[in-house]
């Protein structure tokens, strides 16, 4: 009777740590595929791509954080200045690396973003400024002088 009981109880540990081990593979799967993550890139709106939530996000949620890079704007022309933000002053420009380099403009965003400098570099963090639903597309305000400097 007891070995049976034993049997059991090591069958059910035997199970729960081969579950767990799959639950864990299949989690790190999501996440290597990106599954998890919020943004997806896809047809926009009003121009070209544009960055969409691939879940619903909540108001204060950070949506993507992005390795950025500063330089100056000597090292920044034609098309591409249209892919970088401001930097640290009015000469520096702040490339962000990923899927942040996609958001289009809308005067009523529904993101922002900030700058965070870490040990690693320059971070740049956008944000969600309500709830947001899933398939929404992600706008951030450009501000006037973006466009006052571009025809
Ligand atoms: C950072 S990119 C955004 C991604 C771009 N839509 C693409 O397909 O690569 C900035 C460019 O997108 C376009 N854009 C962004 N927001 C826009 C808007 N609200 N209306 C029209 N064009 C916009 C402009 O051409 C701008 O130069």
């Amino acid at each position: 009777m007891q070995e049976n009981l034993y049997t059991i109880v090591s069958a059910l540990l035997a199970v729960g740590f081969l579950a767990g081990l799959a639950i864990g593979l299949l989690l790190k799967k999501r996440h290597a595929a990106g599954i998890n993550c919020l943004v997806r890139i896809g047809p926009s709106t009003v121009s070209g791509r544009g960055a969409f939530a691939a879940e619903p996000i909540r108001n204060g949620d950070i949506v993507e954080r992005c390795p950025a890079l500063e330089v100056t704007d000597k090292d920044v022309g034609g098309e591409l200045l249209n892919y970088v933000f401001y930097g640290s002053d009015e000469h520096k420009r702040l490339v962000a690396m990923g899927n942040g380099m996609l958001f289009n403009h809308s005067s009523t965003p529904n993101v922002a973003y900030y700058r965070e400098d870490t040990g690693l570099g320059a971070v740049l963090i956008l944000y969600a400024l309500r709830d947001i639903a899933k398939g929404e597309e992600l706008f951030y305000n450009y501000g006037d002088d973006w466009w006052t400097t571009r025809q």
